[in-house]
């Protein structure tokens, strides 16, 4: 994919489709006038006054995700114009440009498009937060997964954008355009990672992906067997793995943007279970049908480290992922077993489909151990969390009220919905078990709290923040904006933490 910005006029940009954005003012209730900006008042004029008056017969309104397409003729170099509604103009943010671009790509990309131009940005909207939303939005609208279907590709696709730019700082635009690129290229990284089938993605294959990804950029990836888990004491994740063919592997990214600094730096911690059975505690073939998607935050952790690795912040960034499946068999861990994970602590087994806790808390251990804070582990760990915030929003759990702020700030610049969730105290006493340290569940009831509680345990003193992505990480049906499947939900969330970090 080529994308390049260009200082070329609207009525000049040679391509098979322009898209501009149109928006309109609210009266109270009421709709009123339509706000053209920069480059759709352009077109609007170079086409006498078109969209004006398509707008004045009903035919066009400017909703969100909307689509008009015009065909200019000979009037401009563009073969195609297509306007994207941007909705309210006073409710206009960068997730709203987003997602028309990913709306006006993936609609070019089904209709024969192949080089496409895009000038969406609103008026009184800053520049460069508009290009690096137009980007972002074009290479998540246009991600699919089809390499293993034989008919999956036809023809080229789309294969350059432009982004018009006018006469605007050049140097803040290419660094926008490079962020952009970059932030898109880690999530549909997660993406990819999450979509892939669980025979193909198995532990050893997620640590084989993470080492490439790791070898581009020069990271320091490491790879723990089970004799260093056992060395380790890592009873949660090894408990987990043992009724699995496939052999667990803990992965480790490092990457040390400032190397003088004593500060060991940032955990990232990614739930990487492979596949979910249930274990022994085994799910119905309903809950299962999805459940190659219980590493997205093994995957969300790995895309992150994707985008640092490519920006480059001044900060030390560490990422673990305790990898592996979660399988009945006869080797297989049981409810009433009693697992003494790695800080010590022991827990009595309930019920094996709750193996997220588990595996985590071992990882948590591990980042405790090398001193990392803060500590940010994101997992599919709850049917609870799907329940409570559905699709729209991940579950944020934390510790300390100004890295919550931060992660749900960073989130609102990525694109990406976060709401605080309670880690009370009186919680705790759900968690006690007669026989261990701890009990695995609680009940259904706050699910999502009281995982969140027992993960708190292995914690020690660091600031941690707990992010349940369940409910976000995979779509069952594909929207105007986004293809079904995976989201790579918390790759955006979690670079742009790490960058406003080291700044
Ligand atoms: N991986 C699941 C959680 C999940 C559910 C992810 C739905 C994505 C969609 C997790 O391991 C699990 O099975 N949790 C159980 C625990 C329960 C048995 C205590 C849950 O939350 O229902
Ligand atoms: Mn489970
Ligand atoms: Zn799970």
């Amino acid at each position: 994919m080529d994308i390049r910005i260009t200082n070329q006029a609207v009525k000049d940009v040679p391509c098979d489709a322009l898209v501009v954005g149109a928006a309109y003012k609210q009266v109270g209730q009421q709709t009123g006038a339509l706000v053209l900006a920069g480059a759709a008042r352009d077109v609007d004029n170079l086409l006498g006054g078109l969209i004006h008056s398509i707008y004045a017969g009903g035919e066009f309104k400017g909703e969100r995700g909307e689509l008009l397409t015009l065909h200019p003729m000979d009037k401009l170099a563009a073969k195609r114009i297509v306007i994207v509604g941007l909705g309210s103009q006073e409710q206009i943010d960068s997730q709203v440009i987003r997602r028309a671009s990913a709306t006006a790509a993936r609609h070019l990309q089904q209709t024969g498009a192949h080089q496409i131009a895009l000038a969406i940005q609103p008026e009184e909207f800053d520049l460069e937060e508009s290009v690096r939303a137009e980007i972002e939005g074009a290479l998540l609208g246009l991600y699919t997964f089809k390499k293993y279907k034989q008919s999956g590709v036809n023809g080229q696709g789309i294969t350059s954008i432009s982004l018009l730019a006018g006469t605007a700082n050049r140097a803040a635009l290419d660094q926008a355009r490079e962020h952009g690129v970059v932030l898109a290229e880690a999530t549909n990284l997660a993406r990819d990672l999450v979509n892939e089938p669980p025979n193909v993605l198995t532990p050893s294959e997620l640590a084989n992906r993470a080492g490439a990804m790791a070898g581009q950029f020069g990271l320091e990836c490491e790879v723990l067997d089970r004799p260093r888990m056992q060395e380790l004491g890592m009873g949660g994740l090894l408990a987990v793995a043992q009724g699995s063919a496939a052999p667990p592997k803990f992965i480790i990214l490092r990457y040390r943007g400032a190397p003088q600094s004593k500060e060991m730096g940032i955990a990232l911690v990614g739930k990487g279970i492979t596949f979910d059975s249930g274990g022994l505690s085994l799910k119905t073939a309903e809950q299962m049908q999805n459940m190659k998607t219980d590493m997205a935050g093994a995957a969300a952790v790995v895309g992150a480290m994707y985008a640092i690795a490519a920006l480059k912040p001044a900060i030390n960034v560490t990422a673990l992922v305790p990898a592996t499946e979660n399988m009945p068999g006869g080797t297989a861990y049981r409810p009433g077993d009693i697992l003494r994970l790695m800080n010590g602590k022991t827990i009595e087994i309930v019920n094996t489909d709750a193996e997220g806790r588990l595996v985590l808390a071992d990882a948590l251990s591990y980042a405790v151990e090398e001193g990392l804070s803060p500590i940010i582990d994101v997992a599919t760990l709850t049917g609870g969390i799907v329940i409570a915030l559905g699709s729209v929003m991940s579950g944020l759990f934390c510790n300390d009220q100004a890295l919550s702020n931060e992660i749900i700030t960073a989130g609102q610049v990525a694109g990406e919905k976060f709401w605080p969730m309670p880690l009370d105290q009186e919680y705790e006493e759900e968690i006690q078990s007669d026989v261990a340290d701890l009990t695995q569940t609680g009940g259904r009831a706050a699910s999502s709290a009281k995982a969140a509680k027992i993960l708190e345990h292995f914690v020690g003193d660091a600031q941690w923040a707990h992010l349940d992505i369940a409910g976000t990480a995979y779509i069952d049906n594909k929207k105007p904006y986004q293809e079904k499947g995976a989201t790579g939900v918390a790759v955006r969330t979690l670079a742009e933490f790490v960058l406003r970090r080291a700044r």
